[in-house]
């Protein structure tokens, strides 16, 4: 069944792109100059996506204002019914702050899985509408509930697609594992002031000299895998070209978001007789 699922998914990108694109400039706009508050809605500070989090509090409460419908208790089920409205709008800003960064198969998903919701969101609305102005019409305002609850499922489908089908804003280090084992890295001089690519083994890093220190870090960003070593170097911090998250070079620690989640981060020393070499450093505690 999923299959055909994804296959009629796919078949949206005709319309999903270009409103996708659309929608992603206005939504950047939006943003732009606004660090902190994108940061906040994207979950930077917590180390986790906010939006898987946050969608949880629409299900549960709609899932349970259908019951109470259901079941006719009218007044638990307006005021958990409204409940639920409320933290969809809260789950639309903080998808919107994820899916701005979302290209290719993500971003067509991105704007299934959005449209699929704000068509729920205006069915519950107008049922929302109809219990307050006319409460003798419970069927009419059920009904609408109904076919909000529907939607909100398939969203919820599409959006779990989403994220464990297509990997969106998912830690791309989230199965590497550290590692005490030196390992020789394919460049022996690293010059001040400029990130260098080198190897180590199977992993890419971007290496980039302080002094006599030399910063590691692995390559590929968590948030989406764009190249660090093709980014600047702001503050101590690495900045990706493709969606400007910054890590700390010395600890890998994310200081800007996109990307919630941190970079693996590598300690470099000199090999006697020439040469570098490079370990993965423990994760940092706090
Ligand atoms: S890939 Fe998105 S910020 Fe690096």
């Amino acid at each position: 069944m999923h299959r055909r699922v994804d296959r009629l998914i796919e078949a949206q990108e005709r319309w999903a792109k270009p409103v996708g694109q659309w929608n992603q400039r206005w939504i950047a706009a939006a943003f732009a100059g606004s660090g902190p508050l994108k940061d906040l809605l994207n979950g930077v500070w917590l180390g986790h996506p906010v939006h898987p989090a946050v969608t949880d509090v629409p299900v549960g409460a709609l899932t349970a204002g259908m019951l109470l419908d259901l079941t006719g208790q009218r007044r638990a089920a307006d005021v958990v019914t409204a409940t639920g409205v409320a933290a969809m709008v809260a789950s639309a800003v903080t998808g919107a702050a994820d899916a701005v960064d979302a290209h290719g198969r993500p971003q067509v998903q991105a704007t299934v899985h959005a449209s699929i919701m704000v068509g729920s969101l205006a069915a519950y609305l107008a049922s929302l509408a109809v219990r307050a102005a006319r409460p003798s019409s419970r069927t009419l305002a059920v009904s609408l509930a109904l076919l909000g609850y529907a939607g909100v499922a398939s969203g919820a489908y599409v959006g779990g697609e989403l994220v464990y089908g297509s990997g969106n804003m998912v830690d791309r280090h989230a199965w590497r594992t550290g590692g005490a084992r030196w390992r020789r890295l394919d460049v022996d001089e690293v010059p001040e002031g400029a990130p260098v690519q080198a190897r180590a083994g199977q992993d890419t890093l971007v290496l980039y000299r302080t002094g006599d220190a030399i910063h590691a870090l692995h390559d590929t960003c968590a948030h989406a895998g764009g190249p660090l070593s093709g980014g600047t170097v702001i503050d101590g911090c690495i900045e990706c070209p493709w969606h400007g998250s910054r890590f700390r070079l010395s600890d890998g620690r994310v200081v800007r978001g996109p990307a919630v989640y941190d970079q693996p981060a590598y300690e470099v020393r000199a090999i006697d007789g020439g040469g570098l070499e490079a370990r993965r450093l423990p994760e940092p505690l706090d």
